[in-house]
């Protein structure tokens, strides 16, 4: 429920990317808001107030001077208890209303009329052509330069059968990113590298050696460091996941793979990383005689002789560079978590390092975490991935000098 108890104002403008924002509202209700709709009079071509309100819960405005509000001033009372104001989609010809502070209809005098202290949101959604003219591209610096964030938009197929910017996002990543508008920004201007997920290690082509590491706590960890401002890249062994919004994801299979990719990323011209978090359950051992052709069984019933050798070790590594950047490591034990944490963190030689308990986070959709830092440990109870990830991003922020 990361949208309890906010009351969001949601815009809708005329675009065939409308549709979206019916399962927009959906999510944002399950995710404990409250959702107000407002339509202007081209978005009730592209969706009925019907179907805005049957999923809302709540009658829709689409007309100033509409008299279901005690004084008549929809345009003032709407935004007054509001958290946040979205216009989704948002139209070529919305965005250069609100760059020019337009008041001929309800949403866009309700947009201006806003208290300076609720902010508002905007997903564009256009043809290619809209949303390369000259014209539109003025209108949204004037949107940046008034403190009005943009969601998106992607780039790809659009519903002309033109290819290329301003698709809206989709309800998911609208999601995610009206989530992260309500967190702080700890870490913005930060740069953060982590790894997550299991690494596999091949026996032969068909065949390997993994972990029941889900992924879930690595990348809960990168959604939190995305919401609080950081510009991150996720190194992911093979998971099931999909990459959190906003999060450059590179994909790994094998424990060198995710050595090699991470140092690359750290001695890169452009390299400056404020924070790496090793949160990915990387083999320590490898097969050193994996087959290129699939293991045969022997006709004497014997089994293949398996030698292993030993994986770089990925956290220790980047800890032992010249100019580390703040490492924070994670260790899964499965007991003495308290005894084994500490050891951890001094023989890892990095300034921060969570323990959990392998069994008890492995696949789980939560979890509990012990912090341990030169001053002692610190535990964070039992609660959801995501929120764990939050409260450890705080952790990281308030730890960076
Ligand atoms: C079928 C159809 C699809 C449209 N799709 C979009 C769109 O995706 N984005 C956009 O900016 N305008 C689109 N338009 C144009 C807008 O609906 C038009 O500019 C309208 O005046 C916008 O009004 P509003 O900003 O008050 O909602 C479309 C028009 C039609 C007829």
């Amino acid at each position: 429920m990361d949208l309890a108890g906010k009351n969001i104002v949601l815009g809708l403008t005329g675009g065939i990317a409308c549709y979206k924002a019916a399962e927009f509202t959906r999510a944002m209700i399950k995710a404990g808001a409250s959702v107000q709709v407002v339509m202007t009079s081209a978005a009730m071509h592209f969706i009925t107030p019907v179907t805005m309100q049957g999923l809302s819960g709540k009658p829709v405005f689409t007309d100033q001077w509409d008299a279901r509000i005690g004084n008549n001033m929809p345009h003032i009372d709407l935004t007054r208890d509001a958290d946040v104001i979205v216009i989704a989609p948002c139209s070529a010809d919305f965005i250069s209303k609100l760059a020019h502070g337009a008041c001929d209809d309800l949403l866009s005098t309700l947009c201006v009329a806003r208290p300076a202290t609720v902010p508002l949101l905007v997903a564009p959604a256009m043809n290619v052509e809209m949303w390369q003219n000259p014209a539109t591209q003025r209108n949204l610096a004037q949107l940046l330069a008034d403190d009005i964030q943009l969601l998106g938009p992607d780039a790809g197929e659009q519903a002309c059968g033109e290819v290329g910017m301003g698709r809206m996002l989709e309800a998911n990543q609208l999601l995610e990113e009206v989530i992260a508008s309500f967190q702080p920004k700890l870490l913005k201007g930060k740069r953060l590298l982590l790894t997550a997920g299991p690494t596999f290690e091949p026996i032969d082509p068909v065949r390997g050696i993994t972990n029941l590491s889900s992924g879930k706590m690595g990348y809960a960890v990168a959604r939190a460091a995305y919401e609080a401002g950081a510009e991150v890249t996720l190194v992911s062994g093979p998971t099931a996941l999909a990459a959190p919004y906003g999060v450059r994801r590179i994909g790994v299979q094998t424990a060198q793979q995710m050595h090699d990719i991470v140092m690359a990323q750290l001695a890169g011209a452009d390299s400056r990383t404020d924070v790496f978090v090793a949160v990915a359950a990387v083999a320590d051992w490898r097969v050193a005689n994996a087959s290129a052709q699939k293991l045969k069984k022997n006709a004497d019933g014997s089994a293949p002789e398996l030698v292993f050798e030993q994986n770089p070790d990925i956290l220790a590594t980047v800890a032992a560079l010249p100019k580390p950047p703040y490492c924070v490591g994670f260790a899964a034990e499965s007991e003495n978590l308290l005894q084994y944490g500490e050891v951890k963190r001094i023989r890892k030689n990095v300034p921060l390092l969570v323990g959990n308990i392998g069994h008890d986070t492995f696949g789980k959709d939560d979890n509990q975490l012990v912090l341990f830092d030169a001053d002692g440990h610190t535990s964070l109870p039992r609660a959801g991935k995501q929120q764990l990830a939050r409260q450890l991003i705080a952790a990281i922020a308030s730890r960076l000098t």
